[in-house]
């Protein structure tokens, strides 16, 4: 079965005060990184929430469009029949178990797989993540921010996903462990055929790995294309690389 995800014309409201997302069409083909990129407040998490079917949690609602993963509309269904359909997620501050040992944290993850599988699972992990293996027995609270985000990662990976959701990879970590991580996750990609949507504020790092790149602004899709086409849009380049947009008009 495919992995893809299709979003279509989606919109969603918190408590019906204005729209978090305003018809936002977005799609994550199967294999692919896709970088939803945008400022504090766009609706990047929304978006994660709604696909996940999060949002209730968090008192959202659909008001209109669809949601189609893996072939099938997904917009009514609970989080719990989504993860058993295939979708895994880091969520924004990782949420990891810090009380418990690396190796418990990976476990959890592994709930949704039958027993005989678990073994395995865990070994494909921590090839992913030798890290994680050397520190199985540790606390996870006592690991770097970086070391906790391979954990999400791989507590999600676990559980075999088809589409990995993963919102803020970067989020308060040095820049060479967001690219070791980045190279992980083009390497599960690449190996296991997940699709991966990244959510994330640091655009020119999320532009080097993804594939292609949607940028929100207030809900609203306002750039999209492949990472390349993104990356060399005057537009985002004032409003993320730091670059001003250069004037097309004659000098003063
Ligand atoms: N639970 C909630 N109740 C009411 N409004 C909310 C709720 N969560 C988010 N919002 C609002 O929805 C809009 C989108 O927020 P969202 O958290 O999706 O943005 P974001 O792009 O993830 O931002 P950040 O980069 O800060 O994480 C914002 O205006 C926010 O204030
Ligand atoms: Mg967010």
């Amino acid at each position: 079965m495919s992995a893809e995800l299709r979003i279509e014309e989606l919109s969603v409201t918190y408590n019906r005060k204005g729209l978090a997302l305003d018809q936002v069409n977005l799609h994550v083909p199967q294999g692919g990184i896709v970088a939803l990129l945008g400022a504090n407040g766009a609706g990047k998490t929304t978006l994660i929430r709604a696909v996940t079917g999060l949002l209730d949690l968090h008192h959202g609602q659909i008001t209109n469009g669809q949601i189609h993963f893996a072939g099938t509309p997904v917009r009514h269904f609970p989080a719990h029949k989504l993860v058993r359909m295939g979708m895994g997620q880091v969520p924004e501050g990782r949420l990891i178990f810090k009380h418990l040992s690396v190796e418990e944290n990976l476990r959890v993850g592994a709930a949704i797989l039958p027993r005989r599988a678990v073994q395995s699972q865990l070994a494909m992990v921590y090839e992913l993540f030798p890290r994680l293996s050397e520190r199985r027995h540790q606390a996870a609270g006592l690991m770097s921010g970086g070391e906790q985000q391979m954990l999400a990662l791989g507590r999600a990976m676990i559980g075999k996903p088809k589409l990995l959701l993963v919102d803020e990879l970067s989020l308060g970590l040095a820049p060479l462990i967001v690219s070791e991580i980045y190279q992980q996750l083009q390497v599960i990609c690449k190996t296991t055929g997940t699709s991966v949507l990244v959510v994330e504020q640091n655009a020119k790092l999320a532009l080097e790995f993804a594939h292609t790149a949607y940028l929100l602004q207030r809900g609203q899709v306002v750039l999209s294309g492949s990472a390349a086409e993104v990356l060399h849009s005057p537009d985002i380049k004032s409003a993320y690389l730091g670059e001003a947009k250069t004037s097309t008009g004659p000098t003063p």
